[in-house]
């Protein structure tokens, strides 16, 4: 039987850029259930001294994930990180205004950034400029990363960690477009506040790095011109600019979900075009790259913030607490395609978030920790995607969407590590049927060695760990290499041209060795 055909060409020589492990981050925010009970519950049977639960730190190693965004979101912007700090007796608990719920300041900075370090997660924090500014702000960077000898870093010092943490990235308060943020602010005025903000926070510490907020999405009425006036104030002290997009799949349009990737391709795009932009204005040489801090499926009716009408809640809730099907998993596997192809101008992105609140880890308070489907294409991609980004090319047959217009059926990346050789491609097919894609190496030997591939169902998402694991079971398995992959003449040894056969709506990652000789 002839399926539809699709050709993807690749060479190392023909790269986008080095991988920045930070691409594969990951967002922690006091909301829900994310903190407590889901990072942080003495008492758990796999608590650590701490009060941290091992199970999800090993899920979140396992995940692969490398940094971590902290404390917000929403609620950094009425966060005040002088409660959260100190004898844990004498921290009060605050209504976080963001999310109408009661913050209980167990965890706070300390706690956060000694756990991020024991487990090896890098961290980026925010500050609040929503309700504060710039004096809380640097103050924060002093007390995190400053030597002794100046009142925050003798504070920090005063509760037991000598050492300054060393934090290197950070946020200029988050999605402050968004008239649902507390304190949310104009261009302008953010724009003004965010650079004053940063001076003060670099003249702290100058190492560090600085995303200023660019839209909350590419929907917001202001978008674009916004990110053009934000950074026409501050594009000598920022170093990146933040994008944040959540896709769902709305009235059944599966075909416009599926093709959320190119959604997301298009939106990096306009950002990219949007801060050059003001370089070129500046004839700056400095590029501002792209922190893509929030992106993920979110099915967006399960709690927006700013809903005054919300009752208050405490301990805890069970709040965005989205459960994934397989068509999920397949649409992050391609999110990740899209961010793996802007490699050279998106060095940071966090999936939001990484337990509980739309997340692919999941717990029970006193119970066990389990991975979502979207857990695998993140986890896979994080692991397989070594070295550099490669310029692939692909020829695809296309569909119109109604939500996205033309869009390719079949989208690529590939990355390969110069020093070891090895390559990994990562292939999703959007389309209701098979599709036959030709991988030309360019003259170049492949060796495969393992593939994985996520295809959708039609199930709808039933929560609990119980079903997460059936999903996995039916939709997640090994490529069989010797019936999914064939070869062109050679064997697949040394084959020149690569045959894979794509399962309808599907995502899959083929990992192997380049042979240079
Ligand atoms: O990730 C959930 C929320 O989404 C974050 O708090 C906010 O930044 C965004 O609107």
């Amino acid at each position: 039987m002839t399926h539809p055909r699709a050709r993807v060409a690749l060479h190392p020589d023909f790269r986008v850029g080095p991988i920045d492990r930070r691409l594969f981050g990951s967002f922690v925010e006091h909301l829900g259930r994310a903190v407590y009970t889901g990072i942080y519950e003495p008492g758990h049977a796999t608590a650590d001294e701490h009060g941290f639960r091992r199970d999800v730190a090993d899920l979140t190693r396992e995940l692969g994930v490398t940094m971590l965004r902290y404390p917000g979101g929403n609620f950094v912007s009425n966060y005040r990180w002088e409660d959260g700090v100190g004898p844990v007796s004498d921290r009060k608990p605050f209504l976080d205004l963001a999310w109408r719920t009661v913050e209980p300041n167990l965890v706070g900075t300390d706690e956060f950034l000694q756990w991020a370090e024991r487990e090896g997660f890098e961290p980026m924090m925010a500050v609040n400029l929503g309700t504060r500014g710039v004096e809380a702000a640097a103050a924060l960077v002093e007390y995190c990363n400053g030597e002794a000898g100046t009142r925050w870093a003798d504070l920090r010092i005063a509760h037991g960690r000598t050492e300054p943490y060393g934090v290197h990235l950070w946020c200029l308060g988050n999605e402050m477009d968004g008239p649902w943020q507390i304190g949310h602010k104009d261009a302008h005025e953010y724009g003004k506040l965010a650079a004053e903000a940063g001076k003060a926070m670099k003249l702290v510490d100058p190492s560090i790095s600085l995303v200023v907020c660019g839209s909350s999405s590419m929907q917001m009425d202001t978008f674009g011109e916004w990110e053009q006036t934000v950074l026409s104030y501050t594009y000598d002290v920022v170093d990146h600019v933040s994008m944040h997009a959540y896709y769902e799949e709305l009235d059944g349009d599966r075909a416009s979900f599926l093709g959320s990737g190119t959604a997301m391709d298009r939106f990096i795009d306009r950002v990219v075009a949007s801060a050059d932009a003001v370089g070129a204005r500046r004839r700056s040489d400095k590029k501002i790259t792209i922190s893509f801090d929030e992106w993920n499926v979110w099915y967006l009716e399960s709690r927006f913030p700013g809903e005054t009408n919300l009752p208050v809640q405490r301990d805890a809730p069970r709040i965005i607490e989205d459960v994934y099907s397989a068509l999920d998993a397949v649409v992050v596997g391609d999110l990740l395609v899209t961010l793996l192809n802007h490699a050279d101008r998106v060095p940071v992105a966090a999936l939001a978030q990484l337990v509980n609140v739309i997340a692919p880890i999941m717990t029970e308070p006193g119970g066990e920790a389990w991975r979502q489907p979207t857990f695998h294409p993140f986890a896979t991609t994080a692991r397989l995607a070594q070295g550099e980004a490669l310029d692939v090319r692909v020829a695809s047959p296309t569909t119109t969407t109604k939500r996205h217009g033309e869009v390719p059926l079949v989208t690529a990346a590939a990355t390969h590590d110069p020093e070891t050789g090895a390559l990994a491609l990562f292939l999703t097919n959007r389309s209701a049927e098979p599709v036959e894609v030709d991988v030309e190496h360019l003259g170049l030997g492949v060796e495969l060695t393992e593939g994985w591939r996520m295809v959708a169902d039609h199930e709808a998402a039933v929560e609990g760990p119980a079903h997460a694991r059936k999903v996995v079971d039916a939709c997640w398995s090994a490529v069989d290499l010797a019936v999914d992959v064939a070869s062109s003449s050679t064997g697949r040894s040394g084959s020149r041209t690569t045959t894979v056969l794509l399962a309808p709506e599907s995502w899959t990652a083929l990992a192997g060795t380049v042979r240079t000789a």
